[in-house]
């Protein structure tokens, strides 16, 4: 039961957004949860520019890379690298269903084709030391049984895995969108359930449609991991609690959402030493005052002021004296 015990949540790897700049600000608002990075394919990896790609602060750790990928040479060498970086695990996508993905043979059509899936877990593992984990869907199409999702896990957990993080929805291969494909298909979360309550030797992460701490708590029961996707997005603050609520920490690392955007500056302030863009470093923060008075002019003034070329530090603390900073702010 390692991951029960050191991970009862984890965000969950989404493109275009658990980028660095999303996971470190993340780390002022939860120091525990488990980050994933975005998908990486191991073509980006191995031809193209590794250093970028898998470039990370240490403050973001505990840290997963989430790899694409269907060769098991290929993903054992980007496994290799990726520990060699400093990832703390690796995770196999087998829950994607978009074209880009299917025309490589990856992501979700994986599902049906375990005994692959099985040899790249089983030459990741040869690689490295930290943990491999593979996410996937409860099924795709028509192969959409529980008996078919059982199948799957029980050849993969073969080579050696031994967490699986389950997306609980299947997917459609052709006429949806992978927007659609994370709306439409109807959540089964009694199939991850009855999964770990059949495969009690397995670490099961239950996901989807997931949006509260107190959801989390109540799923913890039948689950050894939650993992949370666009509500860490939508609403980073639900951050805020987890490393006292689900982690037994003192104390959580911001009392107030203004901490959490003051702690942040200095990351900042780094960043755009380097040349980053101040709209790419805010975005992941345009949500942190949702709900709350003044969040909207916030996220006005960093989305009208943010892509100017002399964007920098004084336009986000511009942007942070237009919302209040009174006690109600810092409630959940
Ligand atoms: C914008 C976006 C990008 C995503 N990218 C990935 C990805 O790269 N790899 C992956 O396994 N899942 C990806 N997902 C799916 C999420 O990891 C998660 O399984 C899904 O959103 C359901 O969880 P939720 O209901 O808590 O959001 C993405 C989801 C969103 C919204």
């Amino acid at each position: 039961m390692r991951r029960a015990t050191e991970h009862p949540l984890s965000v969950a790897p989404m493109m275009d957004r658990t980028n660095r700049h999303y996971r470190a600000f993340a780390r002022t608002l939860t120091r525990r949860t488990l980050l994933y990075t975005e998908m990486v394919t191991t073509g980006a990896i191995l031809f193209g520019d590794h250093k970028r790609h898998l470039a990370f602060d240490t403050s973001e750790n505990p840290l997963v890379l989430q790899l694409g990928g269907d060769e098991p040479e290929a993903l054992a060498r980007c496994a290799r690298l990726a520990e060699e970086l400093g990832y703390d695990e690796i995770n196999l996508n087998v829950g994607c269903p978009s074209d880009r993905v299917q025309r490589g043979n990856f992501g979700v059509c994986l599902m049906g084709q375990p005994e692959l899936v099985a040899k790249c877990v089983a030459a990741m593992r040869e690689a490295v030391k930290v943990p491999v984990s593979v996410k996937h869907r409860i099924g795709f199409d028509d192969k959409d049984n529980y008996e078919d999702m059982l199948h799957f896990v029980d050849v993969v957990s073969q080579s050696g895995c031994d967490r699986f993080t389950v997306h609980a929805r299947k997917a459609w291969l052709q006429g949806l969108s992978p927007k659609q494909n994370r709306n439409i298909p109807p959540l089964r979360y009694e199939d991850v359930h009855r999964l770990k309550r059949e495969r009690p030797e397995l670490l099961i992460e239950i996901n989807g449609g997931i949006t509260d701490l107190s959801t989390v708590q109540k799923e913890l029961k039948h689950s050894d991991g939650v993992m949370v996707g666009r509500a860490a997005w939508d609403n980073p603050w639900m951050l805020a609690r987890v490393d006292t609520l689900l982690y037994g920490a003192e104390a959580d690392p911001a009392k107030t959402r203004h901490d959490a955007v003051r702690a942040h500056l200095p990351y900042i302030e780094r960043m755009l030493d380097v040349g980053e863009r101040l709209h790419h470093l805010t975005r992941p923060m345009l949500l942190i005052f949702a709900g709350q008075p003044g969040g909207k002019k916030w996220r006005r003034h960093l989305s009208e002021h943010g892509h100017a070329s002399e964007a920098g530090l004084q336009t986000l603390l511009d942007a942070l004296a237009l919302v209040p900073e009174t006690l109600r702010q810092s409630a959940a």
